[in-house]
């Protein structure tokens, strides 16, 4: 039994192991893990508390993938539901002709399972964070007269600088029985354009699993994921007999294809069918975290690091450490 996270799944670690330890699927320990990060007001890329969008609302993407059936189920733009990857297992679950449901459409199915529904999905600490940033990033708009007349391409693109927005969590798990699951959840990015969609309800962009071959999940600027396929891009080269360091790097080295002005950070973790697992990153530090059944607690490692110039607006951006965004 393993779990695999982005960092910070920290919290939610401990349950998802439990759940393995108690019997319970590879799917229910992904789901136990991920709906803590959910819950976590101190997140503000996941669930409650995220960074809303440039409109100040909240909108939440997540998906799950069974590696045993290949079903899966996603939600998009979903808002006033905090636990968006349960809403995205009832998707697979409920035998549902569908995979991913959207906006209005994943709010009335939320409401039709009983799924939690909370009032306030956003702090008032966060929502002065999104009025100080629109204000800093954006003269462009009056925040106090937004209507749905108001412009909001040229103010989107300076208050999503890649600089300043990043997030999601991975949960990949192998149970007892040596099935695979793989989940992820994200708001998406801070200040967004409404009714954007990130890769982390994409099958197969920011999420993909395969119990024949392994799996595969991505945090980061989800459009470069939903460009190059990454998750099925990695999954794929395991299928092609590629051990999983090299999967991982082709998988990462095809991003660096992507033409276009907007190119911005991205990290994935993956395991193989056997347990091996990797983590990579274009941000030099990222780290993630794994546990054992035999291990007393997880332990973080640091991702490899895969270099990919990011360009934001046309400009190529540096960090102040020296690495690229
Ligand atoms: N990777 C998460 C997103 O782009 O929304």
């Amino acid at each position: 039994m393993l779990i695999i996270a982005s960092a910070n799944g920290a919290v939610g670690i401990d349950a998802a192991m439990r759940v393995l330890k108690n019997g319970g699927s590879a799917i229910d320990a992904v789901e136990a893990g991920i709906r803590l990060v959910e819950a976590n007001p101190a997140e503000r890329s996941v669930g409650y508390n995220g960074y809303p969008n440039i409109l100040g609302q909240l909108e939440l993407d997540a998906s799950i993938m069974d590696g045993k059936t290949l079903n899966s189920g996603a939600v998009a733009i979903m808002r006033g539901f905090p636990y968006a990857i349960s809403v995205a297992r009832q998707v697979m679950d409920r035998k549902l002709p569908h995979v991913m449901l959207a906006g209005e459409g994943a709010e009335r199915f939320a409401r039709e399972i009983d799924a939690e529904q909370w009032a306030s999905m956003l702090s008032e600490e966060v929502k002065a964070i999104w009025r100080e940033r629109l204000i800093e990033n954006s003269a462009l708009l009056d925040i106090d007269d937004l209507d749905d007349d108001t412009a909001l391409l040229d103010a989107v693109v300076l208050a999503t600088d890649p600089e300043r927005v990043a997030g999601t969590v991975n949960f990949i798990v192998i149970d007892g029985n040596g099935d695979i699951c793989s989940g992820v959840s994200t708001s998406g990015w801070a200040w967004k354009y409404p009714g954007r969609v990130g890769d982390s309800p994409i099958i197969g962009a920011g999420n993909y699993a395969d119990n024949r071959h392994g799996a595969c999940a991505c945090t980061g600027m989800g459009e470069m994921a939903i460009r190059a396929c990454t998750a099925y891009g990695l999954v794929s080269y395991l299928r092609a007999g590629l051990p999983i360091g090299a999967a991982g790097h082709k998988a990462m080295r095809d991003l660096r294809d992507l033409d276009g002005d907007f190119i911005g950070g991205m990290n994935l973790i993956a395991l193989d069918r056997e347990g091996n697992h990797v983590g990579m990153t274009t941000r030099a530090g990222s780290t993630y975290i794994y546990q054992h059944a035999e291990m007393d607690a997880h332990r973080e490692k640091e991702r490899e690091f895969v270099e990919i110039p990011a360009r934001w607006a046309g400009e190529e951006r540096l960090r102040d450490d020296g690495s690229y965004c």
